[in-house]
């Protein structure tokens, strides 16, 4: 196969929904359907493990989960599929933006119940920010639901995408028995086999006119589908994969990922519909996927997966050119040159050594420290940089000591590591800064970093909040010139770069207007082009 069908046959997701509303139950079910797995359960066990334990556990355990699973992979009729892992936890996370990032597409999992929910809504504006085709499952369709002509409205309003559904339940007041397939005018009836779904399951399929059909599901249900389908004809959006590739219209689908009803065929309609690796914006110009030259970026770093040995395991979405194993790349950042050895790939429970890769294609390779998230590799002959990684601006800080002065060096390990890592930004105060300040979006990373830091390095710290919710770099001035500092503080970023925090929004609109020469701004600035300091 050459480079260009290798391509064609990739699709590269993710599953965004909010928390229960079955992305783990989905993916296992995807696997299950491609291969990957034979008995469902070992993925939503090591999960269900996680409920009976403290919370500090089930930080850890998350992490456990999304470790193996950072990428699940696997072949399914001719396309091969990778599936990006996203946290799954409640605190709007940097490493689910940044994850998304890798992605060509996205399925919005919606529960029939509840519609969409708060970080539905959140992630949705993640993927409709970067323009990312979304495809709509609605799950649980074996409860029951709300009127799928609700849901399609709630989409519409709440998210400002048309949906165009594909199949339709079939059932009355949120009843459902079923769904239609719109394309072949097929019922596929359930048949409930309450072993949650473990094998694949086998369907009762016909037309609506079919008397056996007729038999099982009644008259009434049989004229309500109709009358259904009539308007959706009517009135509906039709199918246009112009707009579901701009973003405009949201292919919907009805399923039970429990009970694996709908799973199949959404699976195969999804492949065929969903974009294959794209060519991507480069600081230097359009990447195209199907280029000789190898790029691709760093979107996720997971240090100590083995706390025995330290491993820092780098994980980077290849956007160009095919990947072989050993191949020599120039890391953009620090300029050196870096020999991708032992590539990894994941499938559910393990890691495989691989010996190519191509657009689309997560690898895993380890890293002593030379690379941090957002980072470019890229062919020696062909320097390009991603720049348009998503670095957030902080809201909140504290200050971190170590409570044991003896382990001051292994403090400092951990904190470049993590901060590395992208876990959270870590920045430094005074003189000698000697004083360590952590920026985070949520306060979950907080809690991530101190069981890390005691964990992972064996120091316990202390976290003292500040008073701060703004940060403004400032890029073309001295701190000490700058008038309207007030109570702010003064601290630096890892690159050395000066940082004013600030309590509020007010604060730091009255510090841009008493200095209007210099330049301010909000999120740590990239310099793709030089490299960090040493
Ligand atoms: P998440 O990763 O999005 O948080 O959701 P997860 O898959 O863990 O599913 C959340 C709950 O919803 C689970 O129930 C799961 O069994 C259930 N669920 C998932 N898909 C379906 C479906 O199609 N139909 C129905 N009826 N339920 C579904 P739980 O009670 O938390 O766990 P368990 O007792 O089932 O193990």
């Amino acid at each position: 196969m050459n480079l260009a069908q290798e391509i064609a046959r990739r699709r590269t997701f993710a599953i965004i929904s909010h928390p229960d509303a079955g992305k783990t139950t989905l993916t296992e079910k995807l696997l299950l359907y491609g291969g990957a797995i034979h008995l469902a359960g070992s993925v939503k066990a090591r999960k269900t493990a996680r409920h009976a334990v403290s919370d500090w556990m089930e930080i850890e355990k998350q992490r456990g989960i999304s470790v193996t699973s950072s990428v699940l992979q696997f072949d399914y009729d001719g396309h091969h599929v990778n599936i990006l892992d996203t946290p799954g936890h409640q605190d709007f996370s940097e490493d689910t933006y940044r994850t998304l990032m890798a992605a060509d597409s996205a399925v919005m999992l919606i529960d029939v119940a509840k519609g969409v929910e708060a970080q539905t809504e959140k992630l949705f504006r993640v993927c409709s920010d970067r323009g990312i085709p979304i495809f709509t499952f609605v799950n649980k369709i074996d409860h029951f639901g709300r009127n799928p002509f609700d849901l399609m409205e709630e989409i519409e309003n709440m998210l400002g995408i048309r949906a165009c559904p594909m199949n339709w339940p079939v059932g009355i007041n949120g009843n459902y028995q079923g769904i239609y397939e719109r394309d072949t005018g097929m019922i596929h009836l359930f048949a409930k086999a309450g072993d949650h779904g473990q094998k694949k399951l086998a369907v009762m399929s016909g037309r609506p006119d079919d008397a056996s059909i007729r038999e099982q599901l009644g008259e009434e249900v049989i004229r309500q589908l109709q009358d259904d389908i009539e308007l959706l004809d009517i009135a509906g959006d039709s199918f246009d994969a112009e707009k579901v590739a701009h973003g405009q219209l949201t292919p919907m689908y009805f399923g039970s990922a429990m009970t694996n009803f709908g799973v199949q065929p959404f699976l195969e309609s999804f492949l065929t519909l969903a974009p294959a690796p794209a060519a991507r914006q480069a600081a230097e110009g359009i990447v195209e996927p199907d280029s000789d030259a190898f790029s691709a970026f760093v979107f996720k770093i997971q240090a100590n997966m083995d706390p025995k040995h330290h491993d820092r395991i780098v994980f980077m979405r290849i956007c160009s050119g095919a990947f072989t194993k050993g191949m020599s790349v120039v890391h953009r950042q620090s300029g050196k040159t870096i020999r991708l050895a032992q590539p990894q790939q994941f499938l559910a429970t393990e890691r495989t050594i691989i010996d190519t890769a191509f657009p689309g294609d997560i690898i895993g390779v380890f890293d002593p420290g030379t690379m941090g998230v957002g980072d470019t590799l890229c062919d020696a002959k062909n320097l390009v940089t991603f720049a348009d990684f998503p670095v957030f601006p902080p809201e909140l800080f504290a200050r971190v000591t170590p409570k044991d002065s003896m382990k001051r060096k292994q403090f400092l390990k951990g904190m470049n590591q993590l901060a590395q890592e992208g876990a959270i930004q870590v920045y430094t105060q005074g003189e000698g800064r000697e004083s360590f300040i952590i920026g985070a979006v949520g306060r979950l990373q907080w809690e991530v970093l101190e069981y890390r830091l005691q964990n992972e390095y064996n120091v316990t710290v202390e976290l003292t909040p500040l008073p701060y919710s703004v940060a403004r770099w400032v890029l073309d001035a001295r701190p000490a010139d700058l008038t309207g500092l007030g109570t702010s503080l003064i601290i630096y970023d890892s690159r050395q770069r000066p940082v004013i925090l600030l309590a509020n929004d007010w604060q730091a609109n009255w510090l841009v207007e008493r200095n209007p020469n210099v330049t301010f701004v909000a999120s740590p600035p990239l310099t793709v082009d030089t490299p960090a300091a040493p």
